[in-house]
């Protein structure tokens, strides 16, 4: 089963609520949540205050991608907030094994993106620590970009998985459309982040649907 993550960063900003609604209802069984500081990446978008403000509004598993620099400094908020997980980009911090702690310690789940370019080599020693690794699919700063083909690395990163005995969510993040989606979950993926493809249409269940039509 594949786990389906609409990003709230492609959601009507004015009407957060409904919008988290409407996916709920749609069928998406968690919300990623994009925080972005302006520096890490080129845009900004929201800190716990919003994490916390949705929180009483939605069962969903709250999923917080931090595309921030000094992550640790955030974390503790961020958990206390209402995230499920917490997701750090191994290019932001330099003591990546520390902030996984960091995250751990605070009771929630923990996970390592990497940009494209970014060597699986980064995760050799800390995926058995990982509740889940995030490959991007694009660049990461905006929604709706092209997919850039990352099927390969995710293979490479299922051989790690099974040569270190370790079973962590994949995710897959940028340009997930019903197009991608099929290449992503065939070479090993099973949490699809979707903004554009989810939120950029008016029937929600119907796009959630049609990212999970090809693998049921
Ligand atoms: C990009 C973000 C993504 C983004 C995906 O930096 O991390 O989560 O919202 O948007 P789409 O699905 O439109 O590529
Ligand atoms: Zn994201």
């Amino acid at each position: 089963m594949v786990i389906i993550a609409p990003s709230l960063l492609s959601a009507d900003f004015s009407r957060l609520q409904e919008e988290v609604a409407d996916i709920e209802r749609g069928g998406a069984e968690w919300l990623h949540l994009d925080v972005m500081d302006g520096h890490f990446v080129p845009n900004i978008t929201f800190g716990p205050g919003l994490v916390k403000a949705l929180r009483p509004h939605s069962k969903l598993f709250f999923d917080v991608h931090l595309m921030i620099e000094q992550p640790d400094k955030y974390i503790e908020e961020f958990a206390k907030s209402g995230a499920d997980m917490i997701v750090v980009h191994a290019e932001a911090t330099v003591h990546l094994h520390r902030t996984i702690q960091n995250i751990k310690q605070q009771g929630v789940k923990a996970g390592v993106a990497l940009n494209p370019a970014t060597s699986l080599a980064a995760l050799e020693y800390i995926l058995p620590e990982l509740d889940m690794v995030l490959l991007m699919s694009v660049n990461p700063g905006f929604g709706g970009q092209k997919y850039i083909p990352i099927e390969r690395k995710l293979q490479e990163l299922k051989a790690m998985c099974e040569r270190l005995g370790v079973n962590p969510l994949i995710q897959v993040d940028g340009g997930i459309t019903p197009e991608t989606a099929p290449k992503v979950i065939d070479a090993g993926a099973n949490v699809l982040v979707a903004g554009s493809a989810v939120f950029g249409k008016p029937d929600r269940q119907a796009a959630i649907a049609a990212l999970r039509s090809k693998n049921v």
